[in-house]
């Protein structure tokens, strides 16, 4: 009896290990979509950036990261905690960047010519824009593909086949520079397969991703030709949604990730994760608008952050009042982190207006009963409609 026991147990534990080892390889997947021409780069840039410097002590244990927490999410945060010193540091730094390009199969009225250059949130790689898992579904990169536009996504630095730096380090104005670098390759007709030349640029956003493609047309209102920023949303001083909420750490029961899985051992303690598969739909799902499936893939795929990468999101310059192209602004309606779990009045406060001030096509869209991470909810391909038809009639 004990020895049939022993060999179920062991039956039991060998079948779990393979299904772990299935979904492992199967998340592992950097997919090209079927309907693209699909090219992966590695590109090595210096770039310059000022940038600020971690002023705490490095956390040694998840006691540290619940004290950072903390701290970040009581309401005078922002008077009485400073994990950064005040004063920033101008550096030059080598980064290199994992990146992919599609062009679409099927030509569609030169509309291949039009980039979107895609930025990917905190939690993700650029999977966020690929997905293996019913791409017909949770694809952003293959329905744009198939409405004929050419789409650039890479994995943001410190995640995925990027270079990793320490994460008391990386953080926004890196980024920034970075992104505006990648820009100025892809103008020039690097990196973009057998395309050449873009006619436009467009950038795409998703939270963290947003904030980064806001500064851009908030630094330089001349580089890019449109924007498009998903999992965002601009709260006025009395909404108690205020978009910098400190609380967001809080959702995702952020823990060190390198103590939570031997996959994260490259990253030092400056890096967390969500604590587990309910933090991650705290802060990107809202019921009953995903299903279990979808968001095992999604926690598959996820990425650590940087501590400091989310301190950082406050200190954008986000006023875009020069920027005069095209920009899309949308968020699921209950997005908990950027809108308090309700867009409608926030999408509504006039903030967005006056952010964007001179664009000539402001497009404000909540997509209904979705959550922060609207390209793994229900209906995510009604929400690439609305993308792709402010495209359309953009460029
Ligand atoms: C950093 O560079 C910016 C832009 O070039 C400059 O305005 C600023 O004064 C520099 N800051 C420091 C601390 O050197
Ligand atoms: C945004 O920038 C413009 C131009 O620099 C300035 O006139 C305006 O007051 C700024 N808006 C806000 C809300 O700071
Ligand atoms: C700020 O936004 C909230 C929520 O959208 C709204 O109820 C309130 O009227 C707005 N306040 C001002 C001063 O516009
Ligand atoms: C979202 O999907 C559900 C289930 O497929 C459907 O019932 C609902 O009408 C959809 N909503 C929108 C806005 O497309």
């Amino acid at each position: 009896m004990a020895a049939l026991l022993v060999v179920a147990v062991l039956a039991a534990i060998s079948h779990s290990e393979a299904v772990k080892a299935n979904s492992v390889s199967f998340a592992s997947e950097y997919r090209h979509p079927p309907n693209g021409i699909c090219v992966d780069y590695t590109i090595k840039q210096d770039v310059t950036s000022t940038n600020y410097i971690w002023d705490l002590e490095k956390f040694t244990s998840n006691f540290d990261t619940i004290e950072f927490l903390t701290e970040l999410a009581r309401k005078d945060s922002k008077t009485v905690y400073h994990p950064v010193s005040s004063n920033p540091k101008n550096e030059t730094k080598t980064y290199e960047v994992s990146a992919t390009f599609c062009s679409p199969k099927k030509a569609n009225y030169g509309k291949d010519k039009i980039v979107l250059l895609a930025t990917h949130g905190l939690g993700y790689d650029r999977r966020y824009w690929a997905s293996a898992w019913k791409p017909k579904d949770y694809s952003f990169v293959d329905f744009a593909l198939d409405k004929g536009y050419s789409v650039f996504f890479y994995d943001r630095l410190g995640v995925g086949k990027s270079q990793i730096v320490s994460g008391y380090v990386n953080q926004g104005s890196i980024q920034l520079a970075l992104l505006e670098r990648l820009v100025e390759l892809v103008r020039a007709g690097k990196y973009t397969g057998s395309i050449g030349k873009p006619k436009n640029i467009v950038l795409v956003g998703h939270s963290f991703g947003s904030f980064l493609s806001n500064a851009v047309i908030s630094d330089q209102r001349n580089l890019v030709d449109g924007v498009v920023l998903t999992g965002i949303a601009y709260a006025n001083a009395t909404d108690l949604a205020t978009a910098d909420s400190g609380w967001g750490l809080e959702a995702f029961a952020a823990r060190i990730a390198k103590f939570q899985d031997k996959k994260w051992s490259n990253r030092d303690t400056g890096y967390l994760n969500f604590g587990d598969i309910y933090g991650h739909v705290n802060g990107f799902f809202k019921a009953p608008n995903y299903d279990i499936p979808t968001v095992e893939y999604a926690q598959a795929i996820a990425q650590p952050f940087a501590a400091l990468e989310f301190v950082s999101t406050k200190l954008f310059n986000l006023n875009a009042s020069a920027f005069k192209g095209p920009v899309m602004v949308t968020a699921g309606e209950n997005d908990l982190l950027l809108c308090g779990g309700e867009c409608k009045s926030t999408f509504s406060s006039g903030v967005a207006e006056q952010t964007f001030k001179s664009s000539k096509d402001l497009n404000l869209y909540v997509h209904p009963g979705a959550g922060h991470g609207v390209n793994f909810g229900f209906n995510a391909t009604v929400f690439y409609g609305k993308i792709t038809a402010f495209l359309d009639k953009n460029f």
